[in-house]
């Protein structure tokens, strides 16, 4: 992928990092991972994270979590020139991996890690089951798969609020619902399947993004990021509540363990 046809380009991780945190592309900080991997020991571990961004959650699976070596994988250059820095800020390099990868099969020979990780990323993916048979195969026997992604409620035709939110968003987001995911896990062999739905806790985070966007922002803010860019984001944000608020749209903790 050239740089011109990225989706996070360079003022895209500005506003992001500026609404979720220094590194973070995605909603609900350190509370929120510690949320997902409630009951995951991840000491010593070898931690694939696929879509890793710009890199603040690979920091803290080394440093908060006690990863042994995270490799965080992405398609896109300018997020990783990111998760670069970020990782050298917190001095973990010699714990880290970056790569750049194309879409497809996961270039990794099988049973290499322990830990396969994602936060919102596999909504980039649209084809969950070949996703999930490619985690399964470079998880060691007992290994898990832990993510958070985001979800539709249903596999049929989006519905017009959730159709204007995708256009407005565009980012070309593949959702599927969670019997989706759940069978395509199952159908690749994981185990202790488990699903929980984050759409109450995302409906009303949601509300308060759109709230510091409409009236948080001072001047210098508005005019780093750029009038255009907040104007744009504010519609966006708005029409994604309502589809949050009707829970078509419902971002998912989702996990599996290879037998
Ligand atoms: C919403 S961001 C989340 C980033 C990070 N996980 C976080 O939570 O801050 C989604 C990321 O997925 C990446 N991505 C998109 N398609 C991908 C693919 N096929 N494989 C790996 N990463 C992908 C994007 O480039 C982007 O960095």
């Amino acid at each position: 992928m050239t740089q011109s046809e990225e989706l996070y380009p360079e003022p895209v991780i500005g506003f992001l990092e500026m609404l979720w945190g220094r590194g973070w592309l995605s909603p609900g900080g350190p509370d929120e991972l510690a949320r997902l991997l409630q009951g995951e020991d991840l000491r010593d571990k070898k931690v694939l994270d696929i879509g890793c961004g710009a890199g603040g959650i690979d920091c803290l699976l080394i440093s908060e979590y006690g990863a042994a070596r995270v490799t965080g994988i992405d398609v896109e250059a300018s997020v990783l020139e990111t998760a670069r820095t970020r990782i050298q800020e917190a001095g973990i390099s010699d714990r880290a991996e970056l790569i750049q990868v194309e879409p497809g099969p996961l270039n990794f020979d099988d049973a290499t890690f322990d830990v396969v990780f994602s936060k919102d990323s596999i909504v980039h993916i649209p084809d969950k089951h070949s996703l999930a048979s490619e985690v399964f195969r470079v998880l060691k026997p007992g290994g898990v798969f832990v993510a958070s992604d985001w979800l539709t409620s249903h596999d049929g035709e989006p519905s017009l609020e959730m159709k204007a939110y995708l256009a407005a968003e565009d980012l070309d987001f593949g959702m599927a619902s969670p019997e989706l995911y759940a069978d395509a896990l199952k159908q690749a062999g994981f185990v202790d399947v488990a699903l929980s739905n984050r759409n109450a806790w995302y409906c009303q985070q949601a509300k308060r993004e759109l709230d510091l966007l409409k009236t948080g922002l001072d001047d210098r803010q508005i005019q780093e990021l750029g009038p255009d860019v907040v104007e744009h984001n504010i519609h966006t944000w708005s029409l994604m509540i309502k589809v949050l608020e009707t829970g078509e749209h419902c971002p998912h903790h989702v996990r599996g363990r290879k037998p």
